[in-house]
């Protein structure tokens, strides 16, 4: 293969894995010449297995309170700035409602880790949504694997939770008292309840090296991800990183593109942090080989007050509007909205048996 990342290899993919010298090449200047062909090729990859529909998932962000104080995070729990917010579950269900009035097929439930929503209360929430034909992803973090388990038979199909960085040590100063084993071991539990399990992580973490990325791409790997986030971490100016520099656009859509060639089947969503550091940074992420969307439906009320970095974007715009407005950016680019659930092919072929 030389240099360039030809896609008609089906190895490329394999390559990344196992040729570290070639990765680390790569990810340690993702705006060279070979970077760009990287781009290119995941892109044309993302066309053949994936197609040239954009998945759309609405974003209802029902809770900003956490117990957790991961360094990074505008809403950690020493964050004293943040006025605290919890939806009710039937604003929560009116929510999903209104994203399905919208033409959302699948909503994404995120909250920080708040265990004032009981593992009952959430798996209600779950069967009243599910009632309105909409898939259900949920992010709400680390719980007891019965939580998982009971919220998998109330119909959630998917499950989002970051492994954020696959350096152990790093892992262990992001996130005070947690540990990257344990957040791994709930992947793999959720794998096994027969979640669609997405990870992903930062880029442009303090303390990351080219290599901590290779990492993090032959995690995703290893654990057959179903969806991958990728976004840059974005400095919050009342957090113990408030004055680092934060990942850049570039970096981002490299390792989005090097996870397409990894996993050619994965949903790959043009992230929020991409779209906020650039204006049309998660149309470059949709060029680079993503194919998911998050749009914003939570309650415009609230959104302020979700502030996991600053700049965010879509803070004073109605569902409607983001609805609309992603639309927009997806057919400006040639591809369209998508009409099915837009569930992983492997995750459906293990399910149908075949
Ligand atoms: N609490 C759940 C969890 O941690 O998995 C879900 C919500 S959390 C706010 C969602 C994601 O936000 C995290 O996985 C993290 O990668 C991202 N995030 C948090 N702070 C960020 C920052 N400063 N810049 C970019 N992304 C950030
Ligand atoms: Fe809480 Fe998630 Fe933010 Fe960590 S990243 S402080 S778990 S909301
Ligand atoms: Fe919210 Fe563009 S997606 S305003």
């Amino acid at each position: 293969m030389g240099g360039n990342v030809n896609v008609n290899e089906t190895n490329a993919g394999q390559r990344i894995i196992n040729d570290r010298e070639f990765a680390l090449r790569l990810i340690a200047d993702p705006t060279s010449a070979e970077a760009r062909q990287v781009v290119e090729a995941a892109d044309g990859l993302r066309s053949e297995t994936v197609g040239d529909s954009i998945h759309l998932r609405g974003l209802i962000e029902f809770s900003n309170y956490c117990r957790n104080n991961c360094l990074y995070c505008g809403l950690r729990r020493e964050n004293g700035k943040v006025s605290r917010y919890r939806m009710t579950p039937a604003e929560i269900i009116a929510a999903a409602e209104n994203g399905a009035e919208l033409g959302y097929k699948t909503v994404v439930l995120q909250s920080g880790e708040d265990p004032a929503y009981s593992g009952d209360t959430i798996a209600e929430i779950v069967r009243e949504i599910k009632k309105l034909g909409l898939v259900v992803t949920l992010s709400v973090g680390q719980r007891i694997p019965q939580d998982y388990e009971l919220w998998r038979s109330a119909g959630a199909e998917r499950y989002l939770m970051r492994h954020e960085t696959a350096d152990p040590l790093l892992y262990e100063r992001l996130h005070p008292g947690q540990s990257l084993v344990k957040r791994v071991a709930l992947l793999k539990i959720l794998k096994e309840l027969d979640y669609q399990v997405g990870t992903g992580f930062m880029v442009g973490l303090p303390g990351q090296t080219a290599e901590t990325l290779w990492y993090d791409l032959k995690l995703a790997g290893e654990l057959q991800a179903e969806m991958v986030g990728i976004g840059p971490f974005i400095p919050h100016p009342e957090t113990p990183l408030g004055q680092e520099p934060g990942g850049t656009l570039e970096q981002a859509c490299l390792m989005v593109a090097l996870t397409r060639l990894i996993l050619p089947q994965a949903l790959i969503p043009a992230t929020t942090a991409l779209g906020s550091i650039n204006p049309l940074g998660r149309e470059a992420a949709l060029r680079a080989g993503a194919n998911v969307v998050m749009p914003n439906l939570t309650p415009k009320k609230y959104r302020p007050e979700y502030e996991i970095y600053p700049n965010k974007i879509c803070l004073g715009e109605e569902a409607a509007e983001c609805r609309g407005c992603i639309t927009r950016r997806i057919e400006s680019l040639g591809r369209t909205v998508a009409c099915d659930p837009g569930h992983n092919s492997i995750w459906l072929g293990r399910r149908s048996g075949s």
